[in-house]
């Protein structure tokens, strides 16, 4: 199961995102906004990595409209690695090495049909478990 958020500048490829995502049958909830209203992405950065950290949800995907400051605000919640990823090459190595468990992209930067393929490169990727990536994961946290 995922958590996705977003703040109003990603709330649109947030909803293109939920119509991939139910397509692949891929279980989600969706912790807001719900419109293009301005709102404050630390809010939504926050409770996504809140609820990705206790366990709740595996993985997250949070957007706003660079991708930079919902992952800067998810990245304060311990035992979060969220990885703005606006290329497929970001997004499969962040999986190999980082393990990182959340997704960010900015909703102003990329197309949806970038950012598909960017999710799909994400989940499908799997962490590398090699030593020194885990490592410097470790040291991360410490
Ligand atoms: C909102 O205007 C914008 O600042 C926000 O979506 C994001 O880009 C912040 O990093």
């Amino acid at each position: 199961m995922i958590a996705i958020g977003s703040d109003h500048g990603g709330y649109l490829l947030k909803e293109e995102i939920k119509k991939h995502l139910k397509e692949k049958e891929i279980t989600f909830k969706d912790f807001g906004c719900d419109s293009e209203e301005a709102c404050d992405y630390p809010v939504y950065g926050k409770a996504v990595a809140e609820a990705v950290a206790k366990g709740t949800y595996e993985k997250g995907i949070l957007i706003c409209g660079t991708g930079i400051g919902i992952s800067i605000s998810a990245n304060k919640i311990k035992g979060i690695r969220a990885a703005l990823c606006n290329d497929c090459f970001s997004a499969e190595a962040t999986r190999e090495h980082n393990d990182a468990n959340i997704l960010c992209l900015g909703g102003r930067v990329i197309g949806t049909g970038l950012a598909l393929k960017i999710v799909d490169i994400f989940f499908e990727t799997e962490f590398s478990k090699e030593e020194r990536h885990k490592r410097r994961i470790e040291m991360i946290e410490k």
